[in-house]
């Protein structure tokens, strides 16, 4: 179990992916004696609620529970931190190993090489369009929401915003389309054996779109069974207050 007492260099060694998640809080979680709290203290975020998220990565499932008692802006920093990590880390490198994989496939493999590059592109597109509609839409709803609750009356602006979005309208369109996307992905292209020069990339390309889909779908837990309900009891205190709906 990690706990805020656990160092970032314990915490790899725990499970080496792990490092993923920290590096959405600092650049170079590597070679890292300090402690979750220490990297916190400095930076002003919550080492608890970092210790569970990771705690959820390392197949503890239950401590799921335990995110939803965190501040609702804690929750939402950290998603939007993964949606830049999405944008800025992981999907770049993808790239990188489709491109790598590009140069060194042949003309017999043209199949294979328009299949990679034709997925390559779906996925891309659709990450970043998942996450503009989040970004966009779903985040600054639930941010007005919270700031409705510390308000003693709601400007005009507030008032249609509010009453033209609502957590229903999010979760009947949050699906898991990219997750089943990048597991059809990387098991089809993991049957593959390749040879020589084009292997490494290869297995590269597996292993980023297999860490990306468990990514994602631990993703999507936060979002839809922390956030959500958060938001659905945020919605019922405001129109309580304020009997918008
Ligand atoms: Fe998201
Ligand atoms: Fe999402």
């Amino acid at each position: 179990m990690i706990t805020k007492e656990t160092t970032l260099n314990e915490i790899q060694q725990i499970d080496k992916s792990l490092g993923l998640v920290l590096k959405r809080y600092t650049d170079n979680p590597n070679n890292d004696a300090s402690s979750l709290e220490h990297l916190c203290q400095d930076e002003g975020y919550d080492p608890q609620f970092l210790a569970s998220v990771l705690n959820v990565f390392h197949q503890q499932k239950e401590t799921l529970e335990e995110l939803k008692h965190f501040s609702v802006p804690v929750i939402l920093d950290y998603l939007t931190r993964t949606h830049s990590f999405y944008l800025e880390k992981r999907l770049p490198e993808i790239e990188q190993t489709v491109e790598q994989l590009m140069k060194v496939m042949d003309e017999e493999e043209g199949h294979l090489r328009d299949f990679i590059q034709m997925l390559h592109r779906v996925i891309k597109k659709d990450v970043a369009h998942h996450i503009q509609l989040e970004e966009r839409i779903f985040f600054p709803y639930v941010r007005t929401l919270h700031k409705a609750l510390c308000s003693d009356e709601l400007d005009n602006g507030m008032v249609q915003e509010l009453r033209g979005y609502s957590a229903q309208i999010f979760e009947q369109h949050h699906d898991d389309t990219l997750e089943r996307q990048l597991h059809w992905m990387w098991t089809y292209l993991a049957k593959f054996k390749p040879m020589g020069e084009r292997l490494s990339p290869f297995r590269i390309l597996v292993s980023q779109l297999e860490s990306f889909e468990v990514d994602l779908r631990v993703h999507s837990l936060m979002e839809e069974q922390v956030l959500l309900p958060r938001v659905m009891e945020l919605e019922s205190r405001v129109n309580k207050r304020f009997e918008l709906w």
